[in-house]
């Protein structure tokens, strides 16, 4: 096992982040402490500052033999030849994540960092640990993000014991993301829905789960340059175009699946009288599909080009 020669002794981000806002307060009975004075007494080993002169090397004298620790080293933050890793030497090492140990070898009695469901900190509280290290590009946007306002984990979705990180596996990170949203689970199961259940397309396509600077942490400034980047044809230029395609493609498509073909958010006629409510009123459109306007393809009987049309009498969407 690695040693570790020199370390600097300093206060993590979650040091600062405990100590810009708890008050400390020592007690020993850790694990049924409520999750403030569990955080404040974090928040005293981060100010002073004991690290372990040994690094892994202490830890591991007693948890060695937890398979989930050892597995840290079949994955990237357990490699010792990348400086940037928490396990060279001159990094803190398993503290890096975990907090100085202080005390907490003797007996386990003074608590570390914990991550995952059964940590009594909070969720900022752990990714602030991450992010100490993971500020790049792809996570700008994090703070203030709508994972990060609803407290959702790194570990919800991330793994570091492991020799695999999960969401390097994309269909199961989609996986992981439908066990919190049911609805789009419902929805990608529909009639009609983009082939995400068969790992053609995947969640991160069209999300950043990191969060953007977008509507719904889409990749792309909006709606429909986020549909236009695999539905080219769509962008037109149109010599005639239809308003509200070129406005939202989401007005009239549900973009993880639904009931209507084509994954439209209501079928037609209803879908088009939605907005065009007092058309054709010398005739009566039936709904009952006995008639061109409302049987078969009912408007698109007729108004074929529903997203624009490049012919020169195509003013009417027919050709
Ligand atoms: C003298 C033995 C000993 C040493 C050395 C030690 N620990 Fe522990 N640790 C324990 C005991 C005992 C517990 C509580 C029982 C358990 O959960 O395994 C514990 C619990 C933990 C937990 C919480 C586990 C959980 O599931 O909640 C973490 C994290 C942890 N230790 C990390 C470390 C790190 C990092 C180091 C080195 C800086 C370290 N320990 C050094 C004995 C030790
Ligand atoms: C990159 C951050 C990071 C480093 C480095 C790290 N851990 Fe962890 N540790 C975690 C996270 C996150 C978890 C929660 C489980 C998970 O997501 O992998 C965890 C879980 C644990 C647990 C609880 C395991 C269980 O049985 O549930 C122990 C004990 C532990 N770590 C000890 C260590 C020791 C010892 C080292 C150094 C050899 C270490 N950790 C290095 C982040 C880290
Ligand atoms: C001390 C710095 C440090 C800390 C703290 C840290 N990481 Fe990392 N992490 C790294 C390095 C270095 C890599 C490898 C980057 C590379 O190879 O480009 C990495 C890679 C990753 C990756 C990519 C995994 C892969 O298989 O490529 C994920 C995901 C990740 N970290 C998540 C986390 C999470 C979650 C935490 C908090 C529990 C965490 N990291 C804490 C340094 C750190
Ligand atoms: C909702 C799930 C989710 C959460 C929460 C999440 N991630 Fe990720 N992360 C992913 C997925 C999925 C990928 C793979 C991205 C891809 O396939 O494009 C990823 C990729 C990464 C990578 C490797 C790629 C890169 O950009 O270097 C790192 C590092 C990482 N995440 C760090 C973090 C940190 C730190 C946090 C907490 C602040 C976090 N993640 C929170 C799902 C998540
Ligand atoms: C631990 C639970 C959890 C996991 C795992 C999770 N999310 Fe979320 N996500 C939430 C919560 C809570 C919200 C806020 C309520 C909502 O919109 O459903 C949210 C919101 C969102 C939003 C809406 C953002 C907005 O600003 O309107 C998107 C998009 C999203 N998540 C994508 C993902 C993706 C992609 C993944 C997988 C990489 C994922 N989520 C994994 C809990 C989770
Ligand atoms: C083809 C692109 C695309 C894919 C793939 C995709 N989404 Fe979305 N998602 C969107 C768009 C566009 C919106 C915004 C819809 C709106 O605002 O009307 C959205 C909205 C959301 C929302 C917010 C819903 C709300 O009602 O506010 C969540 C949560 C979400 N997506 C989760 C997921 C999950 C989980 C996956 C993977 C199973 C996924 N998305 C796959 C494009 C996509
Ligand atoms: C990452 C690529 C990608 C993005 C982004 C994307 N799509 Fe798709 N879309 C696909 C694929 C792949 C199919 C399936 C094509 C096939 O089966 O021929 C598809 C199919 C469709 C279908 C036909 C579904 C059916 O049942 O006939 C519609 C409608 C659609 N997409 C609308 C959208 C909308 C609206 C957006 C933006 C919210 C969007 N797409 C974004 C890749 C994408
Ligand atoms: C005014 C409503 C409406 C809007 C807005 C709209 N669509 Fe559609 N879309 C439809 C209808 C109706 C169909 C079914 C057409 C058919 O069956 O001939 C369809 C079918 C599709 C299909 C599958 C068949 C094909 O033509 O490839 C894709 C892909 C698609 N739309 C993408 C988009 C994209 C991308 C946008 C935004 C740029 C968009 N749609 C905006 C009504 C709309
Ligand atoms: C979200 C609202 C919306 C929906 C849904 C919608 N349209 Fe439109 N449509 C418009 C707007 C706005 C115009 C432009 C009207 C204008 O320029 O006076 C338009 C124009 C048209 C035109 C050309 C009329 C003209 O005078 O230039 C036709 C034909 C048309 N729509 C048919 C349809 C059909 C068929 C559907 C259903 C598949 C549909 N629309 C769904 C909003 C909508
Ligand atoms: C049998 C063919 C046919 C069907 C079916 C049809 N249309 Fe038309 N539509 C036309 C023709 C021809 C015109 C131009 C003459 C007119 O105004 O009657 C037109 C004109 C329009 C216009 C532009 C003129 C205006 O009054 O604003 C709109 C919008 C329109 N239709 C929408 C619809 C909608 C919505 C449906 C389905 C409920 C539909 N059409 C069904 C043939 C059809």
């Amino acid at each position: 096992m690695m040693s570790v020669v020199s370390r600097t002794k300093r206060l993590g981000v979650l040091g600062t982040m405990l100590l810009s806002c708890m008050a400390f307060n020592a007690s020993s009975a850790w694990e049924d402490l409520p999750q403030e004075e569990y955080e404040a007494v974090l928040k005293g080993k981060f100010e002073q500052g004991n690290y372990s002169a040994k690094g892994a090397d202490n830890c591991l004298m007693c948890h060695r033999r937890n398979e989930t620790v050892m597995a840290l080293f079949e994955g990237v933050h357990g490699r010792t030849e990348n400086p940037a890793s928490p396990m060279s030497s001159g990094q803190l090492q398993c503290e890096a994540c975990h907090g100085p140990m202080g005390n907490h070898n003797r007996g386990g009695k003074e608590p570390m960092i914990t991550f995952g469901k059964g940590s009594q900190l909070s969720a900022s509280a752990q990714n602030s640990v991450c992010l100490s290290c993971h500020k790049g590009d792809d996570r700008l946007a994090w703070h203030g993000s709508t994972h990060d306002i609803e407290e959702v984990a790194c570990s919800s979705c991330h793994n570091v014991h492991a020799a695999q990180d999960p969401s390097r596996d994309k269909h199961a990170a989609d996986e992981n993301c439908l066990s919190c949203h049911q609805q789009q689970r419902a929805q990608i199961h529909q009639r009609s829905s983009h082939p995400i259940r068969t790992g053609q397309l995947n969640c991160t396509d069209c999300h950043n789960p990191h969060g953007t600077l977008n509507t719904a942490m889409l990749s792309e400034h909006n709606i429909n340059d986020n549909c236009y980047a695999c539905h080219a044809d769509k962008r037109g230029p149109f010599l005639w175009e239809h308003a509200p395609v070129a406005e939202d493609c989401s007005s009239c498509h549900n973009p993880h699946g639904s009931v209507n073909e084509a994954m439209l958010t209501q079928r037609t006629p209803l879908l088009c009288q939605s907005c065009h409510a007092g058309v054709h009123s010398g005739t009566p459109v039936s709904q009952s599909g006995q008639d061109a306007f409302g049987g078969g393809r009912s408007c698109l009987n007729c108004h074929n080009m529903v997203h624009g049309s490049n012919h020169p009498s195509g003013k009417l969407l027919q050709r």
